[in-house]
Protein backbone atom coordinates (compact mmCIF):
# COMPACT_ATOMS: atom_id res chain seq x y z
CA UNK A 1 0.00 0.00 0.00
CA UNK A 2 1.33 3.30 -1.04
CA UNK A 3 2.38 6.72 1.57
CA UNK A 4 -0.55 8.48 -0.27
CA UNK A 5 -3.37 6.15 -0.37
CA UNK A 6 -2.57 5.40 3.15
CA UNK A 7 -2.84 8.86 3.94
CA UNK A 8 -5.97 9.56 1.59
CA UNK A 9 -7.73 6.72 3.95
CA UNK A 10 -6.89 8.29 7.41
CA UNK A 11 -8.20 12.20 5.84
CA UNK A 12 -11.16 10.08 4.83
CA UNK A 13 -11.81 8.86 8.04
CA UNK A 14 -11.16 11.97 9.95
CA UNK A 15 -12.99 14.03 7.75
CA UNK A 16 -16.31 11.13 8.23
CA UNK A 17 -15.58 11.54 11.96
CA UNK A 18 -15.29 15.32 11.54
CA UNK A 19 -18.46 15.45 9.83
CA UNK A 20 -20.03 12.90 12.34
CA UNK A 21 -19.08 15.47 15.36
CA UNK A 22 -20.51 18.25 13.60
CA UNK A 23 -23.88 16.53 13.06
CA UNK A 24 -24.16 16.53 17.17
CA UNK A 25 -24.11 20.26 16.53
CA UNK A 26 -26.87 23.13 15.32
CA UNK A 27 -26.17 24.23 11.89
CA UNK A 28 -26.43 27.88 11.40
CA UNK A 29 -28.05 30.52 10.77
CA UNK A 30 -28.95 30.77 14.44
CA UNK A 31 -30.62 33.85 16.34
CA UNK A 32 -29.20 35.00 19.52
CA UNK A 33 -30.81 37.11 21.54
CA UNK A 34 -29.01 39.88 23.32
CA UNK A 35 -30.60 39.82 27.12
CA UNK A 36 -27.96 42.12 28.94
CA UNK A 37 -25.61 44.72 27.83
CA UNK A 38 -23.15 44.22 24.90
CA UNK A 39 -20.12 42.24 25.49
CA UNK A 40 -21.38 40.78 28.95
CA UNK A 41 -22.39 37.15 26.47
CA UNK A 42 -26.14 37.53 27.83
CA UNK A 43 -27.56 36.29 24.99
CA UNK A 44 -29.86 33.38 24.65
CA UNK A 45 -29.12 31.18 21.31
CA UNK A 46 -31.87 29.98 19.49
CA UNK A 47 -32.46 27.32 16.46
CA UNK A 48 -35.26 28.96 14.52
CA UNK A 49 -35.62 25.23 12.93
CA UNK A 50 -35.72 23.91 16.18
CA UNK A 51 -38.30 26.15 17.50
CA UNK A 52 -40.64 26.12 14.82
CA UNK A 53 -41.17 22.55 15.48
CA UNK A 54 -41.53 22.75 18.96
CA UNK A 55 -44.33 25.90 18.26
CA UNK A 56 -47.14 23.47 16.92
CA UNK A 57 -46.23 20.79 20.11
CA UNK A 58 -47.34 23.48 22.97
CA UNK A 59 -50.56 24.95 21.88
CA UNK A 60 -52.86 23.92 24.20
CA UNK A 61 -56.38 22.34 22.84
CA UNK A 62 -59.43 25.05 22.95
CA UNK A 63 -61.03 25.32 25.87
CA UNK A 64 -64.51 23.69 26.43
CA UNK A 65 -67.25 26.20 26.71
CA UNK A 66 -67.08 28.46 29.68
CA UNK A 67 -68.23 26.69 32.94
CA UNK A 68 -71.43 27.43 34.19
CA UNK A 69 -72.85 29.20 37.52
CA UNK A 70 -72.11 26.95 40.22
CA UNK A 71 -75.87 26.53 41.36
CA UNK A 72 -78.34 23.94 41.82
CA UNK A 73 -77.62 20.19 43.80
CA UNK A 74 -73.76 19.79 44.46
CA UNK A 75 -71.66 17.08 43.01
CA UNK A 76 -71.26 15.98 46.37
CA UNK A 77 -75.28 15.89 46.95
CA UNK A 78 -75.48 13.46 43.62
CA UNK A 79 -73.21 11.38 43.52
CA UNK A 80 -71.61 8.81 45.93
CA UNK A 81 -68.11 8.96 46.24
CA UNK A 82 -67.09 12.64 45.38
CA UNK A 83 -64.11 13.85 47.98
CA UNK A 84 -62.86 16.59 46.53
CA UNK A 85 -64.24 18.56 43.68
CA UNK A 86 -67.74 17.83 45.93
CA UNK A 87 -68.31 21.64 45.63
CA UNK A 88 -68.85 21.95 41.82
CA UNK A 89 -72.23 21.96 40.63
CA UNK A 90 -73.11 18.58 38.87
CA UNK A 91 -72.94 20.27 35.13
CA UNK A 92 -69.65 22.02 36.24
CA UNK A 93 -68.41 18.56 37.99
CA UNK A 94 -69.24 17.05 34.35
CA UNK A 95 -67.34 18.98 32.46
CA UNK A 96 -64.24 18.57 34.52
CA UNK A 97 -64.64 14.65 34.05
CA UNK A 98 -64.76 15.78 30.41
CA UNK A 99 -61.40 18.06 30.21
CA UNK A 100 -59.60 15.59 32.41
CA UNK A 101 -60.83 12.61 29.96
CA UNK A 102 -59.31 14.65 27.17
CA UNK A 103 -55.90 15.95 28.76
CA UNK A 104 -55.33 12.73 30.33
CA UNK A 105 -56.45 9.93 28.34
CA UNK A 106 -58.40 10.69 24.89
CA UNK A 107 -58.00 7.34 23.88
CA UNK A 108 -59.08 5.22 26.40
CA UNK A 109 -61.82 7.81 27.52
CA UNK A 110 -63.96 7.39 31.03
CA UNK A 111 -62.99 3.66 31.49
CA UNK A 112 -59.24 4.84 32.05
CA UNK A 113 -59.88 5.12 35.23
CA UNK A 114 -63.67 4.40 36.35
CA UNK A 115 -65.25 0.85 36.34
CA UNK A 116 -67.98 2.11 33.91
CA UNK A 117 -70.84 -0.31 35.33
CA UNK A 118 -70.43 2.11 38.61
CA UNK A 119 -68.48 5.12 38.62
CA UNK A 120 -68.43 5.19 42.61
CA UNK A 121 -66.28 2.93 42.88
CA UNK A 122 -62.08 3.21 43.58
CA UNK A 123 -61.45 -0.20 42.36
CA UNK A 124 -59.24 1.08 39.85
CA UNK A 125 -55.59 2.52 40.79
CA UNK A 126 -55.62 5.77 38.59
CA UNK A 127 -58.57 7.00 39.83
CA UNK A 128 -56.87 7.00 43.32
CA UNK A 129 -54.08 8.60 41.51
CA UNK A 130 -56.09 11.03 39.28
CA UNK A 131 -57.81 12.29 42.93
CA UNK A 132 -54.96 12.95 44.34
CA UNK A 133 -53.37 14.64 40.90
CA UNK A 134 -56.51 17.11 41.34
CA UNK A 135 -55.06 18.15 45.06
CA UNK A 136 -51.50 18.03 43.78
CA UNK A 137 -52.90 20.76 40.69
CA UNK A 138 -54.67 22.49 43.27
CA UNK A 139 -51.76 22.93 45.63
CA UNK A 140 -49.77 23.96 42.81
CA UNK A 141 -51.74 26.76 41.69
CA UNK A 142 -52.99 27.95 45.04
CA UNK A 143 -49.66 27.99 46.69
CA UNK A 144 -46.85 28.07 44.27
CA UNK A 145 -47.81 31.23 42.48
CA UNK A 146 -44.14 32.54 43.02
CA UNK A 147 -43.51 29.63 40.30
CA UNK A 148 -46.45 29.34 38.05
CA UNK A 149 -47.90 32.97 38.80
CA UNK A 150 -51.37 33.69 36.84
CA UNK A 151 -50.37 31.09 33.91
CA UNK A 152 -50.85 27.75 36.28
CA UNK A 153 -51.15 24.52 35.27
CA UNK A 154 -53.60 21.95 34.09
CA UNK A 155 -53.43 17.92 33.91
CA UNK A 156 -52.60 18.89 30.36
CA UNK A 157 -49.25 20.70 31.12
CA UNK A 158 -47.87 17.05 32.48
CA UNK A 159 -50.04 14.91 30.31
CA UNK A 160 -50.66 16.22 26.56
CA UNK A 161 -53.03 13.61 26.15
CA UNK A 162 -51.17 10.88 27.62
CA UNK A 163 -51.52 8.38 30.16
CA UNK A 164 -47.90 8.63 31.51
CA UNK A 165 -46.68 11.97 30.67
CA UNK A 166 -43.69 12.11 28.25
CA UNK A 167 -41.01 13.54 30.87
CA UNK A 168 -40.37 11.75 34.21
CA UNK A 169 -37.75 10.18 36.22
CA UNK A 170 -36.98 7.36 37.94
CA UNK A 171 -34.30 6.85 40.59
CA UNK A 172 -30.99 5.35 38.89
CA UNK A 173 -29.87 1.90 39.47
CA UNK A 174 -27.10 1.22 41.71
CA UNK A 175 -23.66 0.62 40.01
CA UNK A 176 -22.64 -2.38 39.07
CA UNK A 177 -19.23 -3.20 41.03
CA UNK A 178 -18.61 -6.37 40.24
CA UNK A 179 -15.94 -7.85 42.13
CA UNK A 180 -14.88 -4.26 44.05
CA UNK A 181 -12.50 -3.42 41.50
CA UNK A 182 -14.09 -0.54 40.06
CA UNK A 183 -14.37 2.72 42.40
CA UNK A 184 -17.32 4.47 42.59
CA UNK A 185 -18.01 6.05 39.43
CA UNK A 186 -21.15 8.54 41.12
CA UNK A 187 -22.84 7.67 37.97
CA UNK A 188 -20.75 9.48 35.89
CA UNK A 189 -19.18 8.77 31.81
CA UNK A 190 -22.14 6.84 31.54
CA UNK A 191 -23.88 9.65 28.80
CA UNK A 192 -27.48 9.96 29.99
CA UNK A 193 -30.27 12.01 28.44
CA UNK A 194 -30.93 13.02 32.14
CA UNK A 195 -27.92 15.64 31.84
CA UNK A 196 -27.58 15.99 28.16
CA UNK A 197 -25.61 13.26 27.01
CA UNK A 198 -22.92 14.41 28.93
CA UNK A 199 -20.36 12.67 31.45
CA UNK A 200 -22.07 14.47 34.64
CA UNK A 201 -23.50 12.50 37.20
CA UNK A 202 -26.57 10.64 35.35
CA UNK A 203 -29.32 10.89 38.31
CA UNK A 204 -28.83 14.60 39.69
CA UNK A 205 -32.33 14.50 40.58
CA UNK A 206 -32.32 12.64 43.85
CA UNK A 207 -30.35 14.84 45.71
CA UNK A 208 -32.14 17.93 44.82
CA UNK A 209 -35.43 17.43 43.45
CA UNK A 210 -36.54 14.65 45.88
CA UNK A 211 -33.84 15.40 48.83
CA UNK A 212 -32.88 19.04 49.30
CA UNK A 213 -29.71 18.78 49.33
CA UNK A 214 -27.90 22.52 49.19
CA UNK A 215 -26.99 23.10 44.99
CA UNK A 216 -24.93 25.92 46.19
CA UNK A 217 -21.08 25.10 45.68
CA UNK A 218 -19.34 28.07 45.17
CA UNK A 219 -17.06 29.91 48.21
CA UNK A 220 -18.29 33.24 48.71
CA UNK A 221 -14.67 34.50 49.69
CA UNK A 222 -11.68 34.78 47.73
CA UNK A 223 -9.52 32.62 49.29
CA UNK A 224 -10.26 28.95 50.69
CA UNK A 225 -11.36 29.61 53.87
CA UNK A 226 -14.45 26.57 54.85
CA UNK A 227 -15.83 25.97 51.40
CA UNK A 228 -16.05 22.00 52.09
CA UNK A 229 -17.72 21.66 48.76
CA UNK A 230 -16.10 19.10 46.73
CA UNK A 231 -15.36 18.67 42.89
CA UNK A 232 -18.08 15.70 42.62
CA UNK A 233 -20.77 17.87 44.60
CA UNK A 234 -19.75 20.59 42.03
CA UNK A 235 -20.02 18.14 38.97
CA UNK A 236 -23.79 17.07 40.30
CA UNK A 237 -24.85 20.75 40.48
CA UNK A 238 -23.64 20.99 36.76
CA UNK A 239 -25.34 17.78 35.97
CA UNK A 240 -28.85 19.55 37.33
CA UNK A 241 -27.74 22.30 35.61
CA UNK A 242 -27.66 20.92 32.06
CA UNK A 243 -31.43 19.53 33.06
CA UNK A 244 -32.80 22.96 33.39
CA UNK A 245 -31.17 24.60 30.16
CA UNK A 246 -32.54 21.56 28.06
CA UNK A 247 -35.90 21.80 29.83
CA UNK A 248 -36.74 25.34 28.92
CA UNK A 249 -34.89 25.39 25.59
CA UNK A 250 -32.28 27.81 27.35
CA UNK A 251 -28.54 28.81 27.61
CA UNK A 252 -27.28 29.29 31.38
CA UNK A 253 -27.29 32.80 30.76
CA UNK A 254 -31.19 32.40 30.81
CA UNK A 255 -31.48 32.67 34.12
CA UNK A 256 -27.19 33.63 35.14
CA UNK A 257 -25.15 36.85 34.63
CA UNK A 258 -21.86 35.63 33.19
CA UNK A 259 -20.40 37.91 35.75
CA UNK A 260 -21.56 35.92 38.72
CA UNK A 261 -22.90 32.68 38.30
CA UNK A 262 -23.81 32.02 42.18
CA UNK A 263 -23.56 34.61 44.87
CA UNK A 264 -25.89 37.11 45.07
CA UNK A 265 -29.08 37.49 43.41
CA UNK A 266 -28.84 40.99 42.40
CA UNK A 267 -27.87 41.52 38.72
CA UNK A 268 -28.92 38.29 37.96
CA UNK A 269 -31.78 38.17 35.25
CA UNK A 270 -35.55 37.56 37.07
CA UNK A 271 -35.86 34.19 35.90
CA UNK A 272 -32.98 32.99 38.23
CA UNK A 273 -35.38 33.09 41.69
CA UNK A 274 -38.22 31.64 39.50
CA UNK A 275 -36.45 28.88 39.07
CA UNK A 276 -35.60 29.02 42.76
CA UNK A 277 -39.19 28.60 43.53
CA UNK A 278 -39.62 25.92 41.18
CA UNK A 279 -36.73 23.71 42.53
CA UNK A 280 -38.89 23.78 46.10
CA UNK A 281 -42.08 23.03 43.94
CA UNK A 282 -41.10 20.09 42.50
CA UNK A 283 -40.22 18.54 45.76
CA UNK A 284 -43.42 19.74 46.95
CA UNK A 285 -44.88 17.87 43.78
CA UNK A 286 -42.61 14.49 44.74
CA UNK A 287 -42.74 14.05 48.27
CA UNK A 288 -45.76 15.60 48.85
CA UNK A 289 -48.19 13.85 46.59
CA UNK A 290 -46.39 11.70 44.04
CA UNK A 291 -44.50 9.48 46.25
CA UNK A 292 -47.44 9.15 48.97
CA UNK A 293 -48.95 6.87 46.01
CA UNK A 294 -45.96 4.02 45.77
CA UNK A 295 -48.33 1.64 47.11
CA UNK A 296 -51.18 2.43 44.44
CA UNK A 297 -49.06 2.37 41.17
CA UNK A 298 -48.90 -1.35 40.00
CA UNK A 299 -45.28 -2.51 39.38
CA UNK A 300 -45.00 -1.94 35.66
CA UNK A 301 -44.93 1.28 36.55
CA UNK A 302 -42.30 1.51 38.65
CA UNK A 303 -38.74 2.14 38.48
CA UNK A 304 -35.46 -0.32 38.48
CA UNK A 305 -35.59 -0.04 42.41
CA UNK A 306 -39.16 0.32 42.93
CA UNK A 307 -40.04 3.95 43.16
CA UNK A 308 -42.74 5.69 41.38
CA UNK A 309 -42.24 8.05 38.34
CA UNK A 310 -41.44 11.66 39.71
CA UNK A 311 -41.92 15.20 38.04
CA UNK A 312 -38.62 17.21 37.12
CA UNK A 313 -38.54 20.62 35.44
CA UNK A 314 -39.18 18.95 31.95
CA UNK A 315 -42.44 17.03 32.75
CA UNK A 316 -43.85 20.78 33.25
CA UNK A 317 -41.69 22.75 30.14
CA UNK A 318 -41.12 20.12 27.88
CA UNK A 319 -38.88 22.16 25.96
CA UNK A 320 -40.30 25.23 26.09
CA UNK A 321 -39.11 28.77 28.79
CA UNK A 322 -42.76 28.65 30.18
CA UNK A 323 -44.89 25.28 29.42
CA UNK A 324 -46.82 25.84 26.58
CA UNK A 325 -45.30 29.08 25.82
CA UNK A 326 -46.95 30.78 28.47
CA UNK A 327 -50.60 29.77 27.53
CA UNK A 328 -53.07 30.52 30.37
CA UNK A 329 -55.03 27.32 30.39
CA UNK A 330 -55.45 27.14 33.74
CA UNK A 331 -57.89 30.28 34.30
CA UNK A 332 -60.68 28.56 32.50
CA UNK A 333 -61.03 25.62 35.49
CA UNK A 334 -61.52 27.62 38.81
CA UNK A 335 -61.72 24.75 40.43
CA UNK A 336 -58.40 23.91 39.59
CA UNK A 337 -56.99 26.89 41.15
CA UNK A 338 -57.71 26.76 45.21
CA UNK A 339 -58.46 23.97 47.41
CA UNK A 340 -59.60 23.93 50.87
CA UNK A 341 -57.51 24.70 53.16
CA UNK A 342 -58.03 21.93 56.05
CA UNK A 343 -59.18 23.79 59.22
CA UNK A 344 -56.85 23.40 62.36
CA UNK A 345 -59.96 23.08 64.54
CA UNK A 346 -57.76 25.57 67.30
CA UNK A 347 -59.76 28.21 69.38
CA UNK A 348 -58.10 31.53 68.27
CA UNK A 349 -55.34 32.83 70.46
CA UNK A 350 -56.38 35.07 73.25
CA UNK A 351 -54.69 38.29 72.78
CA UNK A 352 -54.75 40.80 75.62
CA UNK A 353 -52.53 43.32 76.57
CA UNK A 354 -51.48 41.32 80.26
CA UNK A 355 -52.36 38.06 78.32
CA UNK A 356 -51.60 35.70 75.77
CA UNK A 357 -52.79 32.21 75.26
CA UNK A 358 -51.98 29.97 72.49
CA UNK A 359 -53.37 26.74 71.66
CA UNK A 360 -51.23 23.88 70.29
CA UNK A 361 -52.32 20.99 67.70
CA UNK A 362 -52.35 17.26 68.79
CA UNK A 363 -48.32 16.18 69.82
CA UNK A 364 -47.13 19.85 68.37
CA UNK A 365 -44.74 22.24 70.16
CA UNK A 366 -45.39 24.73 67.40
CA UNK A 367 -47.37 27.60 67.46
CA UNK A 368 -48.94 27.02 63.69
CA UNK A 369 -50.64 29.37 61.79
CA UNK A 370 -52.69 32.53 63.42
CA UNK A 371 -51.49 31.39 66.96
CA UNK A 372 -48.06 33.61 66.40
CA UNK A 373 -49.81 36.54 66.12
CA UNK A 374 -51.93 35.96 69.60
CA UNK A 375 -48.52 37.58 70.90
CA UNK A 376 -48.15 40.79 69.13
CA UNK A 377 -50.40 43.22 72.02
CA UNK A 378 -47.98 41.51 74.61
CA UNK A 379 -44.62 42.04 73.39
CA UNK A 380 -46.23 45.62 72.55
CA UNK A 381 -46.62 46.24 76.47
CA UNK A 382 -43.23 44.54 77.46
CA UNK A 383 -41.79 47.02 75.80
CA UNK A 384 -43.87 50.26 77.23
CA UNK A 385 -43.37 48.58 80.66
CA UNK A 386 -39.58 47.59 80.74
CA UNK A 387 -39.86 46.61 84.71
CA UNK A 388 -42.47 44.33 83.72
CA UNK A 389 -41.26 40.65 83.34
CA UNK A 390 -43.78 37.47 82.05
CA UNK A 391 -44.76 34.04 83.69
CA UNK A 392 -45.10 31.23 80.96
CA UNK A 393 -46.89 28.68 81.98
CA UNK A 394 -47.55 25.21 79.32
CA UNK A 395 -51.00 23.33 79.82
CA UNK A 396 -51.36 18.90 78.95
CA UNK A 397 -54.45 17.40 78.64
CA UNK A 398 -55.01 14.71 80.71
CA UNK A 399 -55.05 11.90 78.45
CA UNK A 400 -52.23 9.94 77.13
CA UNK A 401 -49.05 9.49 79.25
CA UNK A 402 -48.17 12.06 81.67
CA UNK A 403 -44.20 11.72 80.82
CA UNK A 404 -44.68 13.15 77.80
CA UNK A 405 -47.31 15.58 78.24
CA UNK A 406 -45.32 17.30 80.62
CA UNK A 407 -42.42 17.51 78.00
CA UNK A 408 -44.66 18.56 75.24
CA UNK A 409 -46.05 21.22 77.41
CA UNK A 410 -42.55 21.90 78.34
CA UNK A 411 -41.30 22.17 74.84
CA UNK A 412 -44.19 24.70 74.17
CA UNK A 413 -43.32 27.32 77.12
CA UNK A 414 -39.89 27.44 75.16
CA UNK A 415 -41.17 27.84 72.23
CA UNK A 416 -43.54 30.95 73.38
CA UNK A 417 -40.01 31.98 75.17
CA UNK A 418 -38.22 32.09 71.91
CA UNK A 419 -41.21 33.75 70.42
CA UNK A 420 -41.41 36.58 73.03
CA UNK A 421 -36.97 36.69 72.76
CA UNK A 422 -37.71 36.95 68.96
CA UNK A 423 -39.76 39.89 69.16
CA UNK A 424 -37.31 41.67 71.20
CA UNK A 425 -38.07 40.75 75.09
CA UNK A 426 -35.01 40.08 76.53
CA UNK A 427 -34.83 36.23 77.84
CA UNK A 428 -34.34 37.54 81.72
CA UNK A 429 -37.83 39.13 81.93
CA UNK A 430 -39.04 35.58 81.19
CA UNK A 431 -40.18 33.15 83.80
CA UNK A 432 -41.32 29.67 83.50
CA UNK A 433 -43.82 27.68 85.48
CA UNK A 434 -43.84 24.06 85.95
CA UNK A 435 -46.16 22.26 83.18
CA UNK A 436 -49.63 22.28 84.60
CA UNK A 437 -52.76 19.70 83.95
CA UNK A 438 -55.59 20.43 83.06
CA UNK A 439 -58.85 18.89 83.55
CA UNK A 440 -59.97 16.12 81.85
CA UNK A 441 -63.12 16.45 80.09
CA UNK A 442 -65.72 13.72 78.69
CA UNK A 443 -63.38 12.56 75.92
CA UNK A 444 -60.17 13.09 77.64
CA UNK A 445 -59.08 15.05 75.14
CA UNK A 446 -59.64 19.05 73.89
CA UNK A 447 -58.11 21.45 72.17
CA UNK A 448 -58.26 24.59 74.82
CA UNK A 449 -55.91 21.92 77.13
CA UNK A 450 -53.21 22.06 75.18
CA UNK A 451 -52.38 25.35 75.33
CA UNK A 452 -49.92 28.09 76.57
CA UNK A 453 -50.65 31.11 79.09
CA UNK A 454 -48.10 33.96 79.28
CA UNK A 455 -49.18 36.37 81.87
CA UNK A 456 -47.44 39.70 83.22
CA UNK A 457 -47.32 39.54 86.31
C1 LIG B 1 -58.17 10.60 34.77
C2 LIG B 1 -59.15 9.88 35.55
C3 LIG B 1 -60.62 10.10 35.27
C4 LIG B 1 -61.25 10.07 34.06
C5 LIG B 1 -60.64 9.84 32.69
C6 LIG B 1 -62.65 10.26 34.33
N1 LIG B 1 -62.86 10.38 35.68
FE1 LIG B 1 -64.68 10.55 36.58
N2 LIG B 1 -63.74 10.64 38.40
C7 LIG B 1 -62.39 10.65 38.59
C8 LIG B 1 -62.11 10.93 39.98
C9 LIG B 1 -60.72 11.07 40.62
C10 LIG B 1 -63.36 11.06 40.63
C11 LIG B 1 -63.58 11.40 42.10
C12 LIG B 1 -63.49 12.91 42.27
C13 LIG B 1 -63.52 13.38 43.72
O1 LIG B 1 -63.32 12.58 44.63
O2 LIG B 1 -63.72 14.61 43.92
C14 LIG B 1 -64.37 10.84 39.60
C15 LIG B 1 -65.73 10.82 39.85
C16 LIG B 1 -66.71 10.68 38.88
C17 LIG B 1 -68.12 10.58 39.13
C18 LIG B 1 -68.79 10.53 40.48
C19 LIG B 1 -69.15 9.10 40.82
C20 LIG B 1 -69.73 8.91 42.22
O3 LIG B 1 -70.89 8.52 42.35
O4 LIG B 1 -69.00 9.19 43.19
C21 LIG B 1 -68.74 10.51 37.91
C22 LIG B 1 -70.24 10.43 37.65
C23 LIG B 1 -67.71 10.53 36.91
N3 LIG B 1 -66.47 10.63 37.53
C24 LIG B 1 -67.94 10.51 35.55
C25 LIG B 1 -66.94 10.46 34.60
C26 LIG B 1 -67.21 10.42 33.17
C27 LIG B 1 -68.59 10.42 32.54
C28 LIG B 1 -66.00 10.37 32.55
C29 LIG B 1 -65.71 10.34 31.05
C30 LIG B 1 -66.23 11.50 30.32
C31 LIG B 1 -64.98 10.38 33.59
N4 LIG B 1 -65.60 10.44 34.81
C32 LIG B 1 -63.63 10.31 33.33
C33 LIG B 1 -61.40 10.43 37.63
C34 LIG B 1 -61.64 10.32 36.29
C1 LIG C 1 -46.64 18.20 37.40
C2 LIG C 1 -46.96 17.16 36.44
C3 LIG C 1 -48.33 16.51 36.54
C4 LIG C 1 -49.55 17.12 36.56
C5 LIG C 1 -49.87 18.61 36.56
C6 LIG C 1 -50.53 16.07 36.59
N1 LIG C 1 -49.92 14.85 36.57
FE1 LIG C 1 -50.82 13.02 36.53
N2 LIG C 1 -49.00 12.11 36.61
C7 LIG C 1 -47.78 12.75 36.71
C8 LIG C 1 -46.73 11.77 36.92
C9 LIG C 1 -45.26 12.05 37.08
C10 LIG C 1 -47.38 10.50 36.96
C11 LIG C 1 -46.75 9.14 37.18
C12 LIG C 1 -46.57 8.45 35.86
C13 LIG C 1 -47.04 7.00 35.89
O1 LIG C 1 -48.25 6.77 35.96
O2 LIG C 1 -46.19 6.12 35.80
C14 LIG C 1 -48.80 10.76 36.74
C15 LIG C 1 -49.75 9.75 36.66
C16 LIG C 1 -51.11 9.98 36.52
C17 LIG C 1 -52.10 8.92 36.35
C18 LIG C 1 -51.81 7.42 36.33
C19 LIG C 1 -51.58 7.00 34.91
C20 LIG C 1 -51.10 5.58 34.75
O3 LIG C 1 -51.52 4.96 33.76
O4 LIG C 1 -50.29 5.11 35.56
C21 LIG C 1 -53.33 9.55 36.23
C22 LIG C 1 -54.66 8.86 36.03
C23 LIG C 1 -53.10 10.96 36.33
N3 LIG C 1 -51.75 11.20 36.48
C24 LIG C 1 -54.09 11.94 36.27
C25 LIG C 1 -53.86 13.31 36.36
C26 LIG C 1 -54.90 14.28 36.41
C27 LIG C 1 -56.39 14.00 36.33
C28 LIG C 1 -54.30 15.49 36.52
C29 LIG C 1 -54.93 16.87 36.63
C30 LIG C 1 -55.92 17.05 37.67
C31 LIG C 1 -52.86 15.27 36.54
N4 LIG C 1 -52.64 13.92 36.46
C32 LIG C 1 -51.90 16.28 36.62
C33 LIG C 1 -47.57 14.12 36.60
C34 LIG C 1 -48.56 15.08 36.58
C1 LIG D 1 -33.75 27.91 34.70
C2 LIG D 1 -32.75 28.68 35.38
C3 LIG D 1 -31.33 28.18 35.39
C4 LIG D 1 -30.57 27.78 34.30
C5 LIG D 1 -30.99 27.72 32.84
C6 LIG D 1 -29.27 27.47 34.83
N1 LIG D 1 -29.23 27.67 36.18
FE1 LIG D 1 -27.60 27.42 37.39
N2 LIG D 1 -28.77 27.85 39.05
C7 LIG D 1 -30.09 28.20 39.00
C8 LIG D 1 -30.56 28.39 40.37
C9 LIG D 1 -31.97 28.78 40.78
C10 LIG D 1 -29.46 28.14 41.23
C11 LIG D 1 -29.43 28.22 42.76
C12 LIG D 1 -30.13 27.03 43.37
C13 LIG D 1 -30.34 27.13 44.85
O1 LIG D 1 -29.82 28.05 45.51
O2 LIG D 1 -31.04 26.24 45.39
C14 LIG D 1 -28.34 27.80 40.35
C15 LIG D 1 -27.05 27.49 40.79
C16 LIG D 1 -25.97 27.28 39.96
C17 LIG D 1 -24.63 27.05 40.42
C18 LIG D 1 -24.17 27.04 41.87
C19 LIG D 1 -23.89 28.44 42.27
C20 LIG D 1 -23.26 28.56 43.66
O3 LIG D 1 -23.52 29.57 44.33
O4 LIG D 1 -22.53 27.65 44.05
C21 LIG D 1 -23.83 26.91 39.31
C22 LIG D 1 -22.35 26.68 39.29
C23 LIG D 1 -24.69 27.00 38.16
N3 LIG D 1 -25.99 27.23 38.58
C24 LIG D 1 -24.26 26.90 36.86
C25 LIG D 1 -25.11 26.85 35.75
C26 LIG D 1 -24.68 26.49 34.41
C27 LIG D 1 -23.26 26.19 34.01
C28 LIG D 1 -25.79 26.51 33.62
C29 LIG D 1 -25.91 26.14 32.14
C30 LIG D 1 -25.54 24.78 31.81
C31 LIG D 1 -26.91 26.89 34.48
N4 LIG D 1 -26.46 27.07 35.76
C32 LIG D 1 -28.20 27.03 34.03
C33 LIG D 1 -30.87 28.38 37.87
C34 LIG D 1 -30.47 28.09 36.57
C1 LIG E 1 -45.84 22.07 37.60
C2 LIG E 1 -45.31 22.58 36.35
C3 LIG E 1 -43.91 23.18 36.38
C4 LIG E 1 -42.75 22.55 36.77
C5 LIG E 1 -42.58 21.13 37.29
C6 LIG E 1 -41.71 23.53 36.59
N1 LIG E 1 -42.21 24.70 36.09
FE1 LIG E 1 -41.14 26.37 35.61
N2 LIG E 1 -42.88 27.33 35.09
C7 LIG E 1 -44.14 26.76 35.12
C8 LIG E 1 -45.11 27.75 34.66
C9 LIG E 1 -46.62 27.54 34.54
C10 LIG E 1 -44.38 28.93 34.36
C11 LIG E 1 -44.91 30.25 33.81
C12 LIG E 1 -45.06 31.30 34.89
C13 LIG E 1 -45.33 32.66 34.32
O1 LIG E 1 -46.18 32.80 33.45
O2 LIG E 1 -44.65 33.61 34.77
C14 LIG E 1 -42.98 28.62 34.66
C15 LIG E 1 -41.94 29.54 34.49
C16 LIG E 1 -40.60 29.26 34.72
C17 LIG E 1 -39.53 30.20 34.57
C18 LIG E 1 -39.68 31.68 34.16
C19 LIG E 1 -39.60 31.82 32.67
C20 LIG E 1 -39.68 33.27 32.25
O3 LIG E 1 -39.26 33.56 31.14
O4 LIG E 1 -40.15 34.11 33.04
C21 LIG E 1 -38.36 29.56 34.89
C22 LIG E 1 -36.97 30.15 34.85
C23 LIG E 1 -38.71 28.20 35.24
N3 LIG E 1 -40.07 28.06 35.14
C24 LIG E 1 -37.81 27.24 35.64
C25 LIG E 1 -38.16 25.97 36.12
C26 LIG E 1 -37.22 25.03 36.67
C27 LIG E 1 -35.74 25.25 36.80
C28 LIG E 1 -37.94 23.92 37.03
C29 LIG E 1 -37.44 22.65 37.70
C30 LIG E 1 -36.75 22.84 38.96
C31 LIG E 1 -39.34 24.19 36.70
N4 LIG E 1 -39.43 25.44 36.15
C32 LIG E 1 -40.37 23.29 36.91
C33 LIG E 1 -44.46 25.46 35.48
C34 LIG E 1 -43.57 24.53 35.95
Amino acid sequence: MSRTSRFTRYATAALAGALLLLAGCERPPVDPVQRGYRGTGMEVVYNPRAVELQVPLNQPPAPPGPPGPNEGPKASQVYQNVKVLGDLSVANFNRHMASITAWVSPQEGCAYCHNVQNFADDGKYTKVVARRMIQMTQKVNADWKPHVAATGVTCYTCHRGNPVPAQIWFKAEGQDKKANFIGNLNGQNTPARTVAMSSLPNDPFTPYLLNDLPIRVNGNTALPTGNRSSIQQAEHTFGLMTHFSKSLGVNCTYCHNTRQIGGEWNGNPPQLVTAWHGIRMVRDINNGYIVGLTDVFPANRKGPTGDVAKVNCASCHQGAYKPLYGAQMAKDFPELLSYAKPADGLPPPVSEAQRSVLFFNVGSATLEGEQAKGLVQLIATLAAQPAAKVTISGYHSAAGDLAMNQELAKNRALGVRDALVAGGVAASRVVLDKPLQTEANISGEDPVARRVEATIK
